[in-house]
């Protein structure tokens, strides 16, 4: 079950210390790879030597040994493993873990590390029943991070019997076997895990003088929610927005653009990518001679003219360059008639896979409102779904796009 599995054991140092040994047995007995880091304290117990002998690698102890952070380093041995494991943890380690302090190589891993965390506590009844150690395990157990044990019974200090003592190899295995599986589990929950997606998002504002532009009605907030949903699957998100009154969405790295020549620009910046989402209602047109000045009135009345030239179109430009193009392209269509006739224009056009096209005449409501009712025109065929929440649009585009990848 921990089969290829990298586990990083982190050993400090109390008299539990003898335990480990077999513990990185059990773990290696299972498949997993097993890297070791000695507190000075466990060194008191056991040497580096017997672990390195178990673990038939490298037995790091030095925060600032220059052999061993050329090596791996501190921050790739907290990052490139499936699980951390510390056993035993001392009062004194999960003081420190608790604090954030980093002053050796163990408590340096465990404050860098992203991974997660199985501790195994070990020390007398009487430090473990201490307020000041209970504080410490809710702040780690707030913090998320794992425990198993410590049981009750016998100390290794003679006369001493409570809760107190460290969980047994075998259940220390245990519990790491179940904290990997859930892991997996949340993982299979992140279907975009490990791909790269693009999104605009939001209007664009053309300026017309230094003071006055061009807008549309468009809120951004279908964007935004895809997204918030594409991050939430896992995804690596660039959103470029043009302006908006909405929160940058969590987890996600947001370009914040006006213009529709900066969006482009910016969209090719994040590229490449596995899928790009086009929802930005881009402005089509922009003024000409745009002016350094303000425009005045002249006194004749007679109100200025305007002259427009076309904005690059994003997406059109994305479809037809093949060093840009993603594998998935997904355009949007806001149509005020004739929407599938529309959309499948611009599907071709624009040389999108599919177009999320939708109504935005005044009645709909869509443009700026919370709900949403598309429809996904694509080469085969035309698919609508009900009106939902925009939330709840994004949350099935992603889905559809994560089917979508699996298959290709
Ligand atoms: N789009 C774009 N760049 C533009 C205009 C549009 O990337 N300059 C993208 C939009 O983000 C959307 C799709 O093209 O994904 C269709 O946008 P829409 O405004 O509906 O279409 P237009 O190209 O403006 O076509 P029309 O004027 O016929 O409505």
């Amino acid at each position: 079950m921990l089969t290829g599995k990298r586990i990083v054991l982190v050993i400090s140092g109390g008299i539990a210390c003898y335990k480990s040994l077999d513990l990185i047995r059990r773990l290696r007995e299972r498949g997993a790879r097993v890297r070791a880091v000695m507190t000075a304290g466990s060194q008191k117990f056991i040497t580096p030597l017997a672990v390195g002998a178990l673990t038939a690698d490298k037995v790091y102890t030095e925060l600032f040994d220059r052999e061993a952070e050329q090596d791996v380093g501190h921050i790739r041995l907290a990052r490139d493993t499936d699980l951390i494991i510390v056993a035993p943890a001392t009062a004194n380690l999960m003081a420190k873990m608790a604090h954030g302090i980093a002053d050796d190589l163990a408590t340096a891993v465990l404050l860098a590390t992203d991974r997660p965390v199985l501790v195994a506590p070990a020390m007398n009844p009487k430090m473990w029943a201490n307020p000041a150690t209970l504080r410490n395990v809710e702040t780690l157990k707030r913090d998320g991070r794992h425990f198993v044990g410590p049981n009750r019974g016998e100390m290794a200090e003679s006369g001493e019997a409570g809760l107190g003592r460290m969980s047994e190899p075998l259940e220390i295995v245990a519990a790491a076997g179940a904290l990997l599986r859930s892991g997996s589990q949340a993982e299979a929950a992140k279907p975009l895990a490990g791909r790269r997606i693009v999104i605009t998002s939001g209007p664009t504002h053309e300026p017309i003088d230094p003071v006055r532009y061009i807008a549309n009605r468009s809120s951004g907030k279908q964007g935004h929610a895809i997204a918030a949903a594409a991050a939430a699957a896992g995804a690596e998100v660039t959103l470029v927005a043009g302006p908006v009154n909405l929160p940058d969405p969590q987890g996600v790295t947001v370009v914040h653009v006006e213009t529709a020549r900066e969006m482009l620009a910016a969209v090719k910046t994040a590229l490449p990518a596995d899928v790009a989402v086009m929802a930005a209602a881009v402005a089509d047109w922009r003024v000409a001679s745009e002016g350094g000045q303000k425009i005045k009135k002249d006194g004749s009345g007679k109100p200025p003219s305007l002259e427009f030239v076309e904005n690059p179109d994003i997406l059109a430009t994305v479809g037809h360059d093949e060093a840009l193009r993603p594998k998935l392209l997904v355009g949007f269509a806001a149509e005020t008639q004739n929407v599938l006739e529309n959309a499948q224009g611009k599907l071709t056009r624009k040389r999108a896979d599919w177009i999320v096209a939708n109504d935005v005449s005044a009645t709909t409501g869509i443009m700026g409102g919370d709900a949403n009712t598309v429809r996904i025109v694509s080469a085969s065929g035309i698919e609508d779904w009900p009106s939902m929440d925009k939330q709840e649009v994004a949350v099935r585009l992603v889905q559809r796009i994560a089917d979508h990848l699996k298959r290709l």
